[in-house]
């Protein structure tokens, strides 16, 4: 079944448009790594790194697929019992702009709507606005700031963060 469920996946395949989003799972490692590398360049996670990620308690990780199979998208979100931190999120270079960002992302925040989380929290290099850009328009504000945060590139963090209320609304 997909993250969004049987009823969506159905509509999706009729109009034949959104390919169904879906949970990420082993034999999908070996093209997450090549994403990663493609995607992170020297701040690539391993293939030890994701499979551990996926097995670690409290993760959840969807999929979007591309025409020929596989994914093109990925992200995954980290639930500790209070807040929500999200772990990755990746779209092949090809498939960038096509809404997929924001469609994985949603999913995350959904999801951690759904287990009760009071906050998403998120870490971007600074220079980043792809990404950035991407987390403010699903209502992420600026928190602060991490110095040297990504290593070997020594670059800053910013971390984000989207505030969950029961109305869905970030008081800010
Ligand atoms: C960030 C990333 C996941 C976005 O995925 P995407 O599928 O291209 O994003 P979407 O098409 O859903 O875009 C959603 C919004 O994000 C913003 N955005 C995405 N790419 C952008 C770009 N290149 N320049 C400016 N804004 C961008 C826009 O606001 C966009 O909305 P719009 O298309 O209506 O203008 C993708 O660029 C990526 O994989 N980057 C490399 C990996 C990465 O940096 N991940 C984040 C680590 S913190």
């Amino acid at each position: 079944m997909s993250a969004e469920g049987p009823a969506a996946d159905r509509s999706a395949a009729r109009a034949g448009t959104r390919p169904a989003l879906r949970q990420l799972t082993g034999p999908d490692v070996p093209r997450v790594v090549e994403l990663e590398r493609e995607l992170f360049g020297p701040s690539a996670w391993s293939e030890g790194m994701v499979r551990a990620e996926l097995e670690a308690p409290g993760r959840w990780y969807v999929a979007v697929d591309g025409p020929s199979g596989g994914p093109v998208g990925y992200a995954g979100l980290w639930f500790d019992g209070d807040v929500a931190q999200v772990m990755t999120i990746g779209v092949e270079p090809a498939a960038q702009r096509g809404g997929i960002g924001a469609r994985l992302l949603g999913a995350l925040v959904d999801r951690a709507r759904l287990l009760g989380a009071t906050a998403v929290l998120l870490e971007v290099r600074v220079d980043n606005a792809p990404a950035i850009a991407l987390y403010e328009q699903l209502g992420f504000t600026v928190l602060g700031r991490r110095r040297r945060y990504y290593q070997p590139e020594d670059v800053d963090a910013l971390t984000m963060r989207l505030v969950l209320t029961s109305d869905g609304v970030d008081p800010g």
